[in-house]
């Protein structure tokens, strides 16, 4: 099922909700851009959209308050940079809208710990984690089904790794609207187009999934990675025994990893690639590919380095953003008290 288009309701003022919101804890990727960022851009013509900075996701693993502070205003300029529009779109910090906590802990009293324990990120993150498995981290999805049912999305533009949370937001507004009666949207996850959501793998590895915390700096291409950074991870980017220009995954996932962000960056398909580079080497296809990555995300980064040094309309922006975002937050979660029985409703 999709969501209904603007229009398509018959109630055309109403456009579809979105919601997404990236963590403020690490260096952006290219593919934060390519599968994601650019399609909001998009999304903001068709739908009232709300993009999140999620900090108290964030802190879910350790980070310096310096940082995170710094790291915080660099992702809104992102996403700025990227073309969300904050006159469109509702841009906030998630802990300046203290509903989303709230809400989280009323929908914890209605989630069951075995549901938590056994989602593959928590998995995952407590065996990265070890000296650090706290309750954030367990409960991490219910303060995401918070962040998605507070603004009744109808529908959640989200990466593979996130659709097992998008389950469990819609389980739990399905089961808090059976118990109390109808209060939440069920929401849909929103597909990307292929080539959105086209998987990036590391540039060290091609069996492994591009990650931002990989240790090997080399593995990663970041948004804000400098010209000559770029072209020189990918002179050293892993590619397979052989030497020509041929897309087979399975086989030679390296080259085929580079044939996938060529065709990323210039929309080249891969067959023309394999023409245009037919009997030449690796070497001046990593040379080509490194060009046509710096001039893609040029202009991001031209825009990137004017928005961030106004810091002052940057918070503006945010200052806005979280009353637009309170506003509405605060209507779902009045309707929340007053159906589960919370005395007083909307008078505090
Ligand atoms: N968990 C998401 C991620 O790491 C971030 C996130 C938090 C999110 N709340 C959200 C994404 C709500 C979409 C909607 O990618």
């Amino acid at each position: 099922m999709t969501a209904p288009q603007a229009g398509e309701t018959g109630t055309p003022e109403r456009k579809p909700v979105i919601l997404s919101g990236i963590q403020p804890s690490g260096d952006l990727m290219i593919g934060h851009y390519t599968g994601a960022l650019r399609n909001w851009k998009k999304l903001q013509e068709s739908h009232e959209c709300f993009f999140a900075l999620v900090n108290l996701h964030a802190i879910t693993v350790y980070q310096k308050p310096a940082e995170l502070r710094r790291r915080s205003l660099e992702l809104l300029a992102l996403y700025m940079a990227c073309g969300i529009d904050p006159e469109r779109s509702t841009l906030f910090v998630q802990s300046h809208v203290p509903q989303h906590a709230e809400l989280g802990w009323i929908l914890n009293c209605i989630t069951p710990i075995g549901q938590l324990q056994r989602m593959t990120q928590f998995k995952d993150k407590s065996r990265r984690n070890e000296k650090n498995i706290n309750a954030g981290l367990l409960n991490y999805p219910v303060l995401m089904a918070a962040d998605i049912l507070l603004y009744q999305a109808d529908c959640v533009p989200v990466g593979d790794d996130q659709k097992q949370h998008l389950e469990l937001t819609r389980d739990l507004a399905i089961r808090f609207n059976s118990m109390y009666s109808e209060t939440f949207k069920v929401p849909e996850p929103y597909i990307a187009p292929r080539e959105e959501g086209a998987r990036i793998m590391s540039l060290q590895d091609p069996t492994a999934k591009m990650s931002k915390s990989d240790p090997d700096r080399n593995a990663s291409l970041m948004l804000l990675d400098p010209p000559d950074v770029i072209r020189a991870k990918l002179r050293r980017a892993v590619t397979d025994s052989g030497s020509s220009i041929a897309y087979d995954p399975d086989e030679r996932p390296g080259i085929s990893n580079l044939m996938t962000l060529y065709r990323i960056v210039t929309g080249i398909g891969f067959e023309e690639q394999e023409e245009r580079y037919s009997g030449q080497g690796y070497g001046p296809y990593k040379k080509d590919l490194g060009e046509a990555i710096v001039a893609f995300l040029e202009p991001v980064q031209e825009r990137f380095k004017e928005i961030i040094g106004d810091r002052k309309a940057l918070e503006e922006i945010l200052d806005a953003g979280a009353a637009k975002a309170r506003d509405r937050a605060r209507r779902t979660l009045d309707k929340v008290h007053r159906k589960i029985g919370l005395l007083g409703g909307r008078r505090y």
